[in-house]
């Protein structure tokens, strides 16, 4: 039967690529790297960079391939990425018929950890779900953006024995921040969400390439440093010509100890 290796590959640093990442790219026959179009080209270029670096394998070879650009989320956010996701499934069960061979092995290259904001494993879910092709599933996990922010802060995510949240900046304008939660990290976030919220005296710890050379951090009082974030981040952004940023939310308050 097929193999499909679904590999974290750290979020923006070749470092953050673990034994068992290198692992997998090198029992796998295809390396499938998708290209998000040109504004993303860093992206596919950085999964170039980690097989030429890792990739000793002489016998595997390395397939490009388009990612449809999904729809503005008019009328429902839902149905737009469910559509979405149905043409991304189809490119999906076209590569691994054509690619790979009947006991062959393929390896997707996946940003950061397969299980956090990221939608290979539903995406495959589905192409299992057309029955046209078979195949077995391996995960490999990877560094996120998440433990790249802590580490960049030198924080920890969460103050003793509380619970952090994960959301998105869609959901901290729709929602505020989520409040079972000491500690809130926010995602995809394309419009500076905390800059919606209310209390200027919550505490942001941002970042923007997490891992990479061109790394920014910026951590204070809401109230002192949103603007610069959002300046820094705009500034960044159009010199680049795309962004991707992390931040976490809390109130002020204890000294920021971890449970041991
Ligand atoms: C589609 S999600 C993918 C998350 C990824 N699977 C992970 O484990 O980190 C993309 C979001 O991850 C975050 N992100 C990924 N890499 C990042 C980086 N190097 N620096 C800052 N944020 C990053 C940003 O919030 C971005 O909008």
């Amino acid at each position: 039967m097929r193999k499909l290796l679904v590999i974290g590959i750290g979020a923006g640093n070749p470092d953050h690529m673990t034994v068992q990442a290198i692992d997998g790219l090198n029992r796998a026959d295809v390396l499938l790297i998708p290209d998000k179009g040109a504004k993303k080209n860093d992206l596919a270029e950085l999964r170039r960079h980690i097989c030429d670096r890792f990739v000793t394998n002489p016998n595997s070879r390395r397939v490009e391939f388009d990612v449809p650009v999904r729809a503005e989320p008019a009328p429902s956010y839902r149905s737009t990425v469910d559509d979405w996701h149905e043409a991304i499934a189809a490119i999906y069960e076209d590569l691994i018929r054509d690619e790979l061979s009947q006991d062959g092995c393929g390896a997707f290259l996946i940003w950061g950890d397969p299980s956090l904001y990221d939608s290979a494993l539903r995406i495959l879910e589905r192409v299992r779900m057309r029955g046209n092709v078979d195949f077995e599933l391996e995960v490999i996990p990877g560094i996120t953006a998440v433990q790249a922010l802590a580490a960049g802060h030198k924080m920890a995510l969460n103050r003793i024995g509380d619970a952090i949240a994960i959301t998105t900046g869609r959901r901290l304008t729709e929602e505020g921040l989520p409040d079972n939660a000491g500690s809130t990290v926010v995602m995809l976030d394309g419009k500076c969400a905390f800059n919606t919220l209310d209390d200027k005296d919550l505490v942001i710890h941002w970042g923007a390439y997490l891992g990479t050379p061109d790394e920014i951090l910026i951590s204070g009082r809401l109230g002192d440093v949103g603007d610069e974030i959002m300046k820094t981040r705009e500034e960044a952004r159009r010199k680049k010509g795309w962004i991707m940023d992390t931040y976490l939310l809390r109130k002020p308050g204890e000294p920021e100890d971890v449970d041991s």
